[in-house]
């Protein structure tokens, strides 16, 4: 290739690259798999060491992250947020410690200590704090610049607000990674493709109190400017951090020599799938701050550190179908059929394409060869197809325009957040004319959360509803248990079992009930918000009378979209039918009132080992009903440690050292006014 055309190429490759950057980063909705862009970055560098006469100033190797965004102010970082170099083998690793040896100018056995640190696959934050307080907090931005993200930040439970230990640092800057755990992200609705972009979506919220419904974690592992840090090294720093109230990694380890690092790697790898939390790497930092400081930074990362990579779980097959599924809300998601593949260990025959959009802008078919990318705990994903290998008579998808369950039009909603039509559509009958809709609503029914009916599982919702016997949720309560008990694989002993878990849910909880209509945009906490606000069954029932709905915008965190979709359920005669008649049936209850001004106001405890004739979760509500409040780490922010039977020691101890309150079962019911 001559010079005009491999600065054609290189010039090609920065423009992609950027175009990734602007999804990710500004629209928090990434284009291609991380692994892909990784690939990408990793080309253009390969590009520049190759050949030197190719220079951009938007080139990844000077450029971290990307420009703020206009919803919020702009602030300096005092210390620039730097990225890291990334390692992908054994080799990389070798070339690292050999630059670092050769820039201290020591010998080559000259043993260095690392701090090895789970990469977790979040959004970073750089936190001030003033004399203990926490005062700004900024996102990473370009490194150079950040968005002052303080209100959302606030909003996060892990992020301590005051610091009152006597050796936390006058001014410092505390940086770590927020996030989402799986299991939370799970609970979400399928507005995020996944964790991280869930993450970074509702951290950018022009409104913290959108932020706030979303369970963000913060995890801290460094820090940037300091004023009086006395601190010697890494892992000291990261005892302390925890000490002083953040979360840091459980996983952390300080480590000596590549091979050791190289088994931890593995042995993370192996663990990976079953964390929490996705990881994508492991951070090595150079263990000693006084090396660290002699190492400096090379253009955009520091020379002391590195981000050693995992390879990405993926593989390639054949899609065989593409087939549309309907959820609870109607909305149509199109998952590829693929021929089986074992994918890390776990055999992948379902990938989803996310929405219609998805599928145009990649223009993906049936019979294409594709990659697929399994990350973590979410459903694997197609990163791309291969154009190359795609047979002559191959068609174009067509989505479709009617719903394959019960033929009504699909519409895309005009979403009044974004100001713009949502990317999902959906089956427009509103509920149960729709089947698959109507079992999708059963199934949520019962679910765990709503109604919990043990033993009723998806499955069961399948063949009773084909068999007739239900057709809306309150059919579950009215069960012909005769019929049931003739069908295959019943008897009488499991009728029993059914009909008592179903018996023992007939008194619910306001809250659960409203949950479990499945009322689009209603999830647990907006039910949760509901039922505080309405307090009983009656004025639930009073909102078919659209005056009263709009009195719910009165509640902090329901907004017009929620009101949008209550008013909808409510003007279905199907839907107002299956209230009432469950409101026949059932025991709801009213919404139970916490005293705001109890005798517990301000208080705040931390429940450690088992408890005896109490369960948890009773004795989180009486200490709720009393105004105080639970917390989940002990830390100078709390004020009494209930230690049950065999309660973990480093809680017991910490809360010693720190001078937390310990007390014992007896001093708590006597707190509550429970006999002991
Ligand atoms: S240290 C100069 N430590 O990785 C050091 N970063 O590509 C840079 N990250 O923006 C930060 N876990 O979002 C550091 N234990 C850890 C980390 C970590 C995740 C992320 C962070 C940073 C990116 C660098």
């Amino acid at each position: 290739m001559n010079e005009k055309l491999l600065k054609k190429e290189y010039l090609k490759k920065i423009s992609q690259l950027q175009k990734f950057n602007l999804a990710y980063y500004d629209k928090s909705a990434p284009l291609v798999a991380d692994s892909e862009y990784d690939k990408l970055k990793k080309d253009i560098i390969n590009f520049e060491r190759k050949y030197d006469f190719l220079k951009s100033p938007n080139s990844p190797s000077l450029i971290v992250g990307f420009k703020p965004s206009k919803n919020f102010k702009k602030k300096r970082h005092r210390v620039q947020m730097l990225s890291l170099s990334n390692a992908f083998n054994k080799e990389d690793l070798i070339n690292f410690e050999k630059r670092i040896i050769n820039y201290l100018d020591k010998k080559n056995d000259f043993k260095i200590e690392y701090s090895a640190e789970p990469k977790i696959d979040g959004i970073s934050a750089s936190l001030i704090y003033k004399k203990g307080k926490f005062i700004t907090g900024l996102s990473r931005g370009d490194g150079k610049q950040g968005e002052d993200i303080t209100e959302n930040l606030k909003t996060i439970n892990d992020i301590p607000q005051n610091i009152l230990d006597k050796d936390f640092p006058e001014e410092i800057d505390i940086r770590g990674e927020v996030f989402i755990k799986n299991s939370d992200f799970k609970k979400l609705s399928n507005k995020f493709a996944n964790p991280r972009n869930a993450a970074s979506g509702s951290l950018r919220q022009k409104d913290p109190n959108e932020t706030k419904k979303i369970p963000l974690k913060f995890i801290a592992y460094t820090f940037g400017f300091q004023r009086n840090l006395q601190i010697k090294s890494q892992t000291e720093f990261l005892k302390n951090l925890n000490k002083w109230g953040f979360k840091i990694n459980p996983l952390n380890k300080k480590i000596e020599s590549i091979n050791n690092l190289l088994e931890n790697y593995k042995s993370l790898e192996k663990k990976r799938n079953n964390l929490d939390f996705d990881i994508d790497g492991i951070v090595y930092k150079v263990n000693d701050f006084e090396l660290q400081k002699r190492l400096g930074n090379v253009a955009n990362a520091p020379r002391w550190a590195i981000a050693h990579k995992f390879s990405a779980n993926i593989g390639v097959s054949k899609i065989l179908n593409i087939e549309i599924q309907i959820g609870r809300t109607g909305a149509l998601t199109p998952v590829a059929k693929i021929k089986p593949i074992n994918i890390g260990g776990v055999v992948v025959s379902n990938a989803t394409l996310h929405n219609e959009d998805e599928i145009k802008r990649k223009d993906i078919r049936v019979g294409d060869i594709a990659t697929i990318e399994r990350a973590g705990d979410v459903i694997p994903h197609i990163t791309s197809i291969e154009i190359q290998r795609r047979e002559k008579n191959s068609k174009k998808f067509i989505f479709p325009t009617k719903c394959p369950s019960c033929g009504s039009s699909t519409i895309k909603d005009f979403n009044l957040v974004t100001k713009k039509n949502d990317a999902v559509r959906r089956c427009s009958s509103e509920g149960f004319e729709c089947e698959k809709i109507s079992k999708e609503k059963i199934k949520h029914f019962v679910s765990k959360e709503a109604f919990n009916i043990e033993g009723f599982g998806k499955k069961i919702v399948e063949n009773f509803w084909n068999l007739r016997l239900i057709k809306f949720p309150q059919d579950v309560f009215k069960l012909d248990y005769n019929k049931i008990k003739n069908l295959d694989g019943w008897g009488n002993q499991s009728v029993a079992n059914l009909k008592y878990s179903i018996d023992l849910r007939k008194k619910i909880s306001l809250e659960r009930f409203i949950y479990a209509l499945g009322i689009r945009h209603i999830g647990l906490e907006n039910a949760k918000l509901i039922s505080k606000h309405l307090k009983n069954i009656k004025k639930f029932l009073e909102l078919s009378k659209i005056n009263i709905i709009n009195d719910l915008l009165n509640i902090d965190g329901i907004g017009e979209t929620q009101i949008k979709s209550i008013k909808n359920f409510f003007t279905n005669k199907t839907n107002l039918n299956v209230v009432y008649e469950l409101d026949e049936i059932l025991s709801i209850e009213d919404n139970k009132e916490f005293e705001k001004n109890g005798p517990l106001r301000n208080k705040t405890f931390m429940l450690t080992g088992k408890l005896e004739g109490i369960s948890r979760a009773e004795a989180k509500s009486l200490i709720e009903q009393k105004s105080g409040s639970i917390i989940s780490n002990v830390s100078k922010k709390l004020d009494y440690l209930i230690v049950g039977e065999k309660p973990t020691k480093r809680k017991v101890d910490t809360a010693n050292e720190i001078g937390v309150k310990v007390l014992n079962q007896n001093d708590l019911l006597k707190m509550l006014n429970k006999r002991g």
